[in-house]
This record gives structure tokens, C-alpha cells and sequence, in this order.
């Protein structure tokens, strides 16, 4: 399949949707600051093939897209003893909500909320220099360096009220082994990669080829096995309390985060990354779910 015209065909759709709809995240200036009216798309299939269209060379925060691959080095590293600490259930509530820590004992629903992903840093400094090996997994999986924003590293931290009160009550039922200040800077850090939506659907890529490396197979990324896992994970809690509309309407394995991007999984054929800051009342991009539905209308390419 020729995906060059039906990129472009998609981004000629959207433009005239941009800025009528969404709000951009405001909780921090650098995010707030992001123009609205941007939009991106870009694909790279099994076999190397690529295709983008609009602002897809455009690098955005990737926030909580990060802990798709935080939870790839996580079970790399621990393999099933993760679970100990992290449950793999949709929570059906906000990203950042603290509701069900205190009712199931400081273990969060899955790691893709905040909590979740917040136990998943907590894993990874006890097992490695988490800040550096997360870095050097991007360059390693898009072949070019990538690196943090330190403004918007150092506003999360300074804004992240939220973010301290789920790791306190985790820490207070003794479900981090690590300092909160050192877990939380880990997670604001991950929040705060820059990417484009190039290098994002092409670092995404072990995940349609069975954990192999994107770009040329070696070295392993992850095992056959937990890539199936990792997108089960992505269906059903990788767009939060959003999870069973996305599947009802485009039925891929997606992560999304609140600087506009998500990354999206065909099995065996392909990685996708759409971009457009404005976001829906659930924090996932307005237009970039709106890509994605016309995407697979046009391909006809979804799990189901
Ligand atoms: O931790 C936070 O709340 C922010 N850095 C947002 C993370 C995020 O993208 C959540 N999801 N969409």
C-alpha cells in the first residue's frame, strides 16, 4: 500500500479543523504556550517504509507517551516481578486521579496512569541509571540523539501537586523503594522528551514487529511476548477513561499524551504517530483522534 497520499489526503481533512476545537494543556507555560493549529502525521511499516505529511518533522513534549517505553525497559528488566507492584486493569478515571490508590493500597490500576507510571520509575532507578538508559533507548530506537526539556522537566516538578501526592501514599504504603524527590524527577524528565512524530512512529516500531528493533532488528527491544502484552496494555488503558471509545472507533493499541501526540500500533504492519496540541475533555488529542479514525476508515487497517 502506497501510505504517502493517504497521509496527505488525511492532512488535507484536518486542516480546516484546526484551532475550531480542544484546548491545549495549560498547566504548565511551555505547554500553554504551543500553538494550536498544528498537526502532524507520520508512519514507518515492518518493513521500513515511511510516510508523513503537515508537521511531522515538528518536535513536541511527549509526555505521557514516555511511559510506553519506560514500561518496556521495566519489563525488560523485571519481567513478571513488575506486577507485583503494578496492576494491569483500565482504572476508568483521569490519568492523575488519586481515588483509587487509597482503596487498593497504593497499587495503581496500570502503568499507564500517572501512579502507574510513577511505580514504574521507581523500578527502574533500582535497577539502572533510569534518566540516562530511557535517553539512550530513544536515540537507540530512532538512530538519532534525544534529549529532555529542561523548562518544562523544572514546571512539572514545580507544578506537579498531584504527581507528589500520589507518590507520598504510595511511599506511605511502602510501594516505592526510592525517595520521592528521586522517582519525581525521574517521571518529570520522561514526561519532558522532545520528539517529532518521525522519530516517535519509528522508535514505537519494535511494537509491530514483535519486539524486534525498529530499524534493523538487532538488538532485541523486547520479547515476542511482551509486545503482545505491551499493546493489550495500549488498548485498554493507553488513552485512560478515553480506552473503550478508542477502541470502539479505531480499535488499534494507542498511547496518548498531553502535549498532543499518540502513537498508534498496526500488528505486524506498522507504527503510526499523529500530533495536534489541542486536547479533549479526556487529554487526548482532538484532532489526532480524528487522523486516526480517518486512517483506518481509508486503510481499513485495525485489530478488528
Ligand atoms: O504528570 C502529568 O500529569 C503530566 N506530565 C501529564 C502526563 C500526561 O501526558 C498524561 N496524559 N495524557
Amino acid at each position: 500500500m502506497d501510505f504517502q497520499p493517504i497521509l496527505d489526503e488525511i492532512h488535507a481533512g484536518i486542516r480546516p479543523l484546526l484551532g475550531a476545537g480542544g484546548t491545549v494543556a495549560s498547566y504548565i507555560p511551555a505547554l500553554a504556550r504551543v500553538p494550536a493549529q498544528q498537526f502532524g502525521i507520520a508512519l514507518r511499516t515492518c518493513q521500513g517504509q515511511e510516510a508523513s505529511a503537515g508537521d511531522a518533522a515538528t518536535p513536541f513534549s511527549v509526555q505521557s507517551i514516555s511511559k510506553l517505553f519506560t514500561l518496556t525497559l521495566a519489563m525488560r528488566r523485571l519481567g513478571d516481578a513488575l506486577w507485583e507492584r503494578i496492576g494491569r486493569e483500565p482504572s476508568g478515571n483521569p490519568f492523575n486521579s488519586l481515588v483509587q490508590l487509597e482503596n487498593e493500597q497504593g497499587k495503581p490500576r496500570n502503568p499507564f496512569i500517572n501512579a502507574g507510571a510513577i511505580a514504574v520509575a521507581d523500578r527502574l532507578l533500582s535497577h539502572g541509571d533510569a534518566k540516562a538508559d530511557i535517553l539512550e533507548l530513544m536515540a537507540s530506537l530512532c538512530g538519532e540523539p534525544i534529549g529532555f526539556d529542561d523548562e518544562v522537566a523544572a514546571s512539572e516538578a514545580a507544578t506537579g501537586y498531584r504527581n507528589y501526592a500520589l507518590a507520598n501514599f504510595m511511599k506511605s504504603f511502602g510501594k516505592l523503594d526510592n525517595d520521592v524527590e528521586t522517582v519525581l524527577d525521574m517521571y518529570f524528565h520522561q514526561c519532558a522528551i522532545r520528539m517529532s512524530c518521525i522519530q516517535l512512529a519509528r522508535a514505537a516500531g519494535f511494537l509491530c514487529r514483535d519486539g524486534a528493533h525498529p530499524r534493523d532488528g538487532q538488538p532485541e527491544i523486547t520479547t515476542e511476548r511482551h509486545a503482545r502484552r505491551i499493546n493489550a496494555l495500549m488498548l485498554t488503558c493507553g488513552t485512560y477513561d478515553a480506552a473503550g471509545d478508542v477502541a470502539f472507533s479505531i480499535g488499534l493499541p494507542c498511547k496518548s499524551g498531553v502535549g498532543g501526540g499518540i502513537v498508534a500500533v498496526v500488528p505486524d504492519k506498522l507504527t503510526l504517530c499523529v500530533w495536534s496540541p489541542a486536547l479533549d475533555a479526556t487529554g487526548n488529542s482532538l484532532l489526532g483522534m480524528k487522523a486516526l479514525e480517518m486512517f483506518v476508515a481509508r486503510t481499513g487497517l485495525s485489530i478488528f
